[in-house]
């Protein structure tokens, strides 16, 4: 059995953990926070009591003889926890995405995980979602042929959603230790992700970013347009948006954030769409009008997926297996750190666009220009004070009208609870 801990022990350790419950191969032995009030009824609520609790990560790392550590903190925080681990011994390390706050971080991390020999993986579970995977499987057999375009729409919603603190917002809207904002480079991982990975790239040539902070502290409504690089210059030239679009007076149940994603895209031969991803099995979910993945080929739509699992927390439980089939029988994790770095710098290039004005290259966001701070994202400044209060009233005095008018969250169920 492997032995795994994880430090970090805010809101996403109770999806992350949900690979280890009934893993045959690795069990949960410690976990560790510096903030203690809650782990106890957490613990109490996923059925592991008997875990110990640590207020040092150190601690934990040398007393616990650990095979795996999930580390599930703020950005700033990955670095040092990895070196720790690392110099540790221990054989796998999951990083929640984005891998660091800085280019400059994930180069550490990836040397040091090279310099000791240990299995790093940065953990994008949105790559995992089983109408995802099966999407990716089509476009690989050519069904909408070569790929010309790719959309995706993340709309953040009313809720109501899970309960979410305010301390978990406080260190993502400071540069310092998130590494951008929330949405973009937090959030937008995922998404950059999915532009990679489906569209079969490694990475972009070139994007146009422009980040409007109207609440003051949340990075959207945002929009992005890059261009995949050509392979040889005969092939058609690929492109690539992104939007997220602040729609928070939508009442939209969710499990877990207030959010979901659209995504269009087009090949040469037809058009496929994919209907929600954290949301998924709500009440969109169950309407005849949004199956997880529909396509139009010469002259058909067809819809696939409609027997798998459209909850979130599956893509949740598969990269964590995925993980301890790596640890446990050898081969590369899903994403490796390299990989990970890449969608950091993905990741940054939006905010070097809309802050200098201008297209950034792939090539300009480095470790070395970032310390020589040409291409370094800065704290926006000169925003407008009070903004978040004004958004959250704002939000939650349309979802009050809601719910009076009868649009009560306890009605909805999710399609494959238990
Ligand atoms: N995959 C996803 O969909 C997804 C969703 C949300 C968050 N995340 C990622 O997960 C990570 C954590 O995010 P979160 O939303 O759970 O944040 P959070 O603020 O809710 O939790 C972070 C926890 O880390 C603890 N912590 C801070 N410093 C520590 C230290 N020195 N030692 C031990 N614990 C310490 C905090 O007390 C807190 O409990 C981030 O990397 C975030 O981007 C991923």
């Amino acid at each position: 059995m492997l032995r795994v801990g994880i430090i970090g022990t805010g809101d996403i350790a109770n999806l992350n953990i949900q690979g280890y419950i009934h893993s045959q191969d690795a069990e949960l032995v410690a976990v560790s926070d510096i903030d203690v009030s809650n782990v106890g009824e957490k613990l109490e609520r996923w059925g592991l009591r008997t875990l110990k609790i640590y207020t040092d990560f150190k601690k934990m790392i040398d007393h616990e003889n650990l095979d795996i550590i999930e580390i599930l903190t703020p950005h700033h925080l990955h670095y040092p926890m990895t070196e720790y681990a690392a110099k540790a011994g221990i054989l796998g390390i999951s990083v929640q995405k984005p891998l660091a706050h800085t280019i400059t971080d994930c180069e550490r991390m990836i040397k040091i995980c090279e310099e000791e020999n240990v299995k790093l993986k940065l953990y994008e579970n949105f790559r995992f979602y089983p109408p995802y995977l099966r999407a990716k499987e089509l476009l690989d057999s050519g069904i909408i042929g070569e790929l010309l375009s790719f959309r995706i729409n993340t709309i953040l919603t009313g809720g109501p959603s899970m309960p979410r603190g305010l301390k978990s917002l406080t260190w993502r809207i400071k540069v310092d230790t998130c590494g951008g904002g929330p949405l973009v480079y937090d959030d937008g991982i995922h998404k950059f992700s999915l532009a990679l990975w489906l569209m079969g790239q490694q990475k972009v040539e070139k994007l146009h970013g422009w980040i409007d902070y109207f609440t003051s502290v949340m990075d959207a409504p945002s929009y992005m347009l890059w261009k995949y690089p050509s392979q040889n210059p005969n092939e058609p030239p690929k492109y690539g948006t992104m939007q997220f679009t602040m729609a928070t007076n939508v009442y939209y149940p969710s499990n877990y954030y207030d959010c979901d994603e659209f995504i269009e895209i087009s090949g040469t031969k037809g058009i496929m769409w994919l209907n929600q991803c954290t949301s998924g099995g709500n009440f969109v979910s169950k309407s005849l009008e949004n199956p997880p993945i529909v396509t139009y080929v010469d002259g058909e739509v067809k819809s696939y997926g409609k027997d798998l699992p459209r909850d979130w927390r599956y893509s949740f439980i598969n990269s964590t297996e995925h993980f301890i089939k790596v640890i446990k029988e050898g081969g590369t994790p899903i994403y490796t750190g390299e990989q990970g770095r890449d969608l950091c710098i993905f990741a940054k290039m939006p905010y070097i666009s809309h802050q200098q004005k201008r297209t950034v290259t792939w090539n300009e966001i480095t470790a070395e220009n970032e310390q020589n701070q040409s291409c370094y994202v800065k704290q926006p400044v000169n925003l407008v004070e009070g903004g978040l209060t004004k958004y959250n009233r704002r939000s939650r005095s349309d979802l009050r009208k809601g719910i009076k008018q009868g649009l009560e969250h306890n009605v909805f169920k999710y399609q494959y609870e238990e």
